[in-house]
């Protein structure tokens, strides 16, 4: 299969900036917007760091989304986010699957919200399987792919 995934780029940014921005998608990631002031020095910290791995994914020449990975408290955990007008194309499987398959890091984990049923499926098909759960203000499960 073609490869979807690209090297971030800044200019891919607005396009990442109106995607974290859909209401039906932060009520699916249970997560909230930034608005560009935050947004921008998330990403300034997310592209000044090595330990960070950002993929962007491109569908039909256009930014449809990114995925990425990080360390924290000891995990390898990570996360993708597609724009609304390409869900439903397979873009978040194909760009995890390519993501995986080009890091080497294992375990990956990732959390995502009981009711992020979409995110749930992309894990699973993507070969990961539920290890835990937590209560914050959220309720979440702990996906491994190991
Ligand atoms: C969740 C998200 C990544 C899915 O992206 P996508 O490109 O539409 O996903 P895919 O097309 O690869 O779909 C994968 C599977 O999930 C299913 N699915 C996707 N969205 C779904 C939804 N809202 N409800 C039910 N199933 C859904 C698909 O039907 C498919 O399953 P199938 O192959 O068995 O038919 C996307 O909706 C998104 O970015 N949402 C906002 C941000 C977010 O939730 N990020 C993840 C945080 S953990």
């Amino acid at each position: 299969m073609t490869a979807i995934l690209r090297d971030v780029v800044e200019s891919d940014l607005d396009a990442f900036f109106e995607h974290q921005r859909e209401p039906a998608a932060n009520e699916m990631a249970i997560f909230p917007a930034r608005d560009r002031e935050t947004f921008d020095a998330h990403w300034r910290k997310i592209l000044a760091d090595d330990s960070t791995t950002q993929k962007t994914i491109v569908h039909e020449g256009r930014v449809a989304g990114n995925v990425l990975c990080w360390s924290q408290d000891g995990q390898r955990l990570v996360g993708y986010w597609v724009g609304s007008e390409f869900w439903g194309k397979g873009l978040a499987t194909r760009a995890l699957r390519e993501f995986v398959e080009e890091e080497p890091a294992r375990p990956l984990h990732a959390w995502v919200a009981t009711s992020n049923v979409g995110s749930i499926r992309v894990l699973e098909k993507c070969g990961f399987v539920q290890v835990g759960s937590r209560t914050t203000d959220v309720e979440e499960l702990l996906f491994e792919l190991s």
